[in-house]
């Protein structure tokens, strides 16, 4: 038998089950369930403490409540034919378990400005354990970059060759990607710490509800201060899944240079084969599928931000059932972010680096072309004039089968009289890395200090995850 919906009074007839199946959420919105029995226990507290339940009213709701929550962290909550969503399956559950007087749970609170309480409070853990995940990607970062302080390595514009930088340095751009997004969402996660509850339908209530006590209860800084806005708003969820595309987008970025890297045309890196997978045709092959993966689907977290969006471009105030496909797409970008964060945390710890393979190639003597240039530009040069003496040098060493190390002090001397002897020794990747001592630069007393402001950095992470 079908429990009557919680709104038949109204309609003449029982749903269609086909209305039934096409507009319930509760497979997608079941894991709401643990925040919406807390705000059940916390509305139904501030019930009584208004005179609204009796004492006796209020602990046979509770009690009922504190099954349910048992049942759905044992996993035994059973849902039944025509329940809705989450919501009105734990109202369906209190009626079975406390009779009658679940009834009076919903007075002065509406679905609309129940779910949205739910969904802030399921995202701002959400955005916690988030930043968890973050702070651990970013430690093995560090962790690799400290190993790798000096190493030296191409760095590379437009995947040419450019300049010399160490893996390090390289490794501490994530840290501070990574940390950026930390911030972000540390800034969602302040977005959802706002009390819904409390704004009804959309127009509040009648009844003296006790707001602050509620929003106390729930651990909720603030309560909505327009009861419109309340029940429409959905920015927190869009700031979340925003972070969480540009995170991914990081990712994807990270995810591009493994697989670079372990390419045999790099020979930078691989991947043990317990992290890495093989090809069914071709037996040689050993492949770096997890980071084409976290790659590949950042644009499924990018298509969940559009998707939310969009959903919300065109409504009007306030509450309109096209909110309920808020869920679908917060939740994927939440689930995808973090596992894949954590995948790339366990790449970055296990990866080999070769950094033999990649001093050779920052070997390159013409990787130094820049530094003899601002070699010249120490001698009184123009930088655009020592720029074109060099770059001719370049051109004749090109054709002539030669490399810039190949040129000796008369050639130099040839091109520009400002060449002094020391020109010779700017060829060795390690000098040219020491060379470059800059603040922000890749230079070893640089990387120092930005392995100091990653360990801060990481720290800061875990103080906005408070329990992380
Ligand atoms: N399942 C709905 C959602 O997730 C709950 C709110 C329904 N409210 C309503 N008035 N139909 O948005």
């Amino acid at each position: 038998m079908r429990a009557p919906k919680v709104w038949a009074g109204r309609l003449s007839a029982p749903t269609s089950e086909r209305v039934e199946a096409y507009t319930a959420s509760l497979a997608v919105d079941r894991r709401l369930g643990a925040d919406d029995v807390a705000g059940s226990r916390a509305h139904a507290r501030m019930l009584r403490s208004i005179g609204v339940l009796t004492v006796a009213q209020h602990r046979a709701i509770d009690a009922g409540l504190r099954s349910i929550a048992a049942e759905l962290s044992g996993d035994t909550f059973a849902v039944a034919p025509g329940d809705e969503d989450i919501h009105t399956a734990v109202e369906r559950r209190l009626f079975e378990l406390s009779g009658p007087v679940a009834g009076m749970l919903h007075t002065g609170r509406s679905r609309n400005d129940q779910v949205a309480t739910d969904l802030r409070m399921w995202a701002r853990r959400a955005c916690t354990d988030l930043l968890v995940a973050i702070a651990g990607l970013q430690e093995a970062l560090v962790t690799r970059a400290a190993e790798h302080r000096t190493a030296p390595m191409p760095g590379y514009t437009h995947l040419q060759r450019a300049q010399v930088v160490s893996l390090a340095h390289h490794l501490l751009a994530y840290v501070e990607m990574f940390g950026r997004d930390a911030l972000r969402l540390g800034s969602a996660r302040a977005s959802c710490d706002e009390l819904p509850l409390g704004s009804g339908a959309l127009a509040g209530s009648t009844l003296p509800l006790d707001r602050d006590r509620v929003a106390d209860e729930l651990g909720f800084g603030r309560i909505a201060a327009n009861s419109m806005d309340a029940v429409a708003d959905r920015d927190f969820a869009v700031e979340i899944t925003a972070a969480c595309a540009l995170a991914m987008v990081h990712c994807s970025r990270l995810g591009e240079e493994l697989v670079l890297w372990s390419s045999a045309e790099f020979g930078f890196a691989s991947l043990p084969d317990s992290h890495a997978t093989g090809s069914s045709l071709m037996p040689q092959k050993k492949n770096t599928d997890v980071a084409e993966l976290a790659r590949g689907r950042s644009g499924r977290v990018i298509g969940d931000v559009v998707a939310l969006l969009t959903m919300l471009k065109g409504l009007p105030l306030t509450y309109n059932r096209d909110l309920q496909e808020d869920k679908e797409p917060l939740f994927d970008a939440v689930d995808t972010t973090a596992a894949t964060v954590r995948m790339l945390t366990e790449l970055m710890t296990v990866v080999q680096f070769d950094i033999d393979a990649m001093r050779r190639a920052a070997s390159d003597p013409a990787l130094q072309a820049t530094d003899v240039a601002e070699h010249l530009v120490t001698n009184g040069v123009p930088f655009r004039e020592a720029h074109g003496i060099v770059g001719a040098v370049v051109a004749r060493t090109i054709a002539t089968g030669r490399t810039l190390a190949d040129v000796d002090l008369d050639e130099w001397q040839a091109a520009s009289d400002r060449f002094d002897p020391s020109v010779l020794e700017l060829f060795d990747p390690d000098s040219a890395l020491r060379r470059r001592d800059v603040p922000g630069g890749p230079g070893p007393r640089s990387v120092t200090r930005q392995l100091t402001r990653a360990r801060a950095l990481i720290a800061r992470t875990r103080r906005t995850a408070p329990g992380g």
